[in-house]
């Protein structure tokens, strides 16, 4: 039997299609250890034994028995994400033994009051990994997620059960930007904070004393969202001068 260093064998236990290129896939359990946030690696070998992996963030919460769940979405041309898509319950593959990212509580200053929590596809599953592991302590957490169609909106049955236990402090808001949906916020989250059409259906405004963003997904979302935080007064979070920015870009 191979091996790869670095990699546990695991099997898959179901994949769930949200829609024709959007899916989550649950492995079984692999050790690992990793903290809500982070992301570690999956991979598959070709017929010659090469292992391809790329970094997939986990969905679950650390202290989950049941398997390591990711969201992920298909990258038509990409080498790996149609594999992954392709694979049904009891095909083997590589799960990371390590995980790694910043999207972790740590980051999280104490005296931050609301904490937006922004992702663009398949970036809001370190989000629920952070929701569902129960560790976020701010008043107010800001959980927004921006799709091209509102089908793309995954893990409603979850994020619904998150608005109950949370009872008032997490708030949820969809931005959909490829079609008119009733009572969602439509268009860029960059431009929904321009606006303030974001903050005004949170309830909340921004300020560099007491918010702090979480962002991941799109590359270009990050890098225009930033600066329109940076407009609110936010600044990126660096370790010697501490902030109210960190971000994860996918590609
Ligand atoms: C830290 C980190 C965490 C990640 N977590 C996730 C995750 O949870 N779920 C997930 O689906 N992906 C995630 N990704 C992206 C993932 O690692 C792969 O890059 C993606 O699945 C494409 O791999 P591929 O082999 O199919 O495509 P490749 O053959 O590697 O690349 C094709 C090209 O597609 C582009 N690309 C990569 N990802 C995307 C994307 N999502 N949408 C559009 N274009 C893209 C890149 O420009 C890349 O050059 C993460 C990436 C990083 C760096
Ligand atoms: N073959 C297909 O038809 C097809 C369809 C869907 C997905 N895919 C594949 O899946 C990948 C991921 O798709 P995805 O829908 O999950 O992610 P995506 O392309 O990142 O889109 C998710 C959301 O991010 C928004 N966005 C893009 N750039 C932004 C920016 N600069 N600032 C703010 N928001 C921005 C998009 O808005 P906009 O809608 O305004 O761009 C959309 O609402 C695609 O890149 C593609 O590889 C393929």
């Amino acid at each position: 039997m191979s091996s790869h260093t670095g990699y546990h064998r695991a099997q898959v236990v179901e994949r769930v299609d949200w829609t024709d290129e959007l899916f989550s896939l649950r492995v079984s359990h692999t050790p690992l250890d990793f903290v809500a946030g982070q992301f570690t690696k999956l991979g598959l070998e070709t017929a010659d034994g090469e292992l391809i992996s790329r970094a997939y963030s986990l969905v679950n919460a650390p202290d989950t028995q049941n398997g390591h769940e990711f969201l992920i979405t298909t990258v038509p041309q990409g080498k790996l994400s149609p594999s992954l898509q392709a694979l049904v319950a009891g095909d083997s593959i590589w799960v990371g033994d390590s995980a790694h990212g910043d999207l972790t509580r740590a980051f999280v200053p104490e005296q931050t009051q609301d904490l937006w929590l922004l992702a663009t596809g398949t970036g809001i599953g370190p989000f629920l990994s952070l929701l569902q592991g129960r560790q976020l302590a701010p008043r107010r957490i800001i959980l927004v997620h921006g799709v091209r169609f509102a089908r793309d909106l995954a893990y409603q049955a979850l994020i619904h059960k998150l608005l109950n236990e949370y009872q008032g402090q997490l708030s949820y808001h969809p931005v959909v930007s490829r079609e008119p949906v009733e009572n969602t916020l439509q268009g860029r989250i960059p431009a929904l904070i321009d606006s303030a059409a974001l903050q005004d259906a949170a309830g909340v405004r921004m300020s560099p004393q007491h918010s702090f963003a979480m962002l991941c997904g799109n590359p270009d979302m990050i890098k225009d969202t930033i600066k329109s935080l940076q407009n609110q007064g936010l600044e990126r979070y660096r370790q010697a001068t501490g902030g109210n920015i960190i971000h994860e870009r996918y590609w």
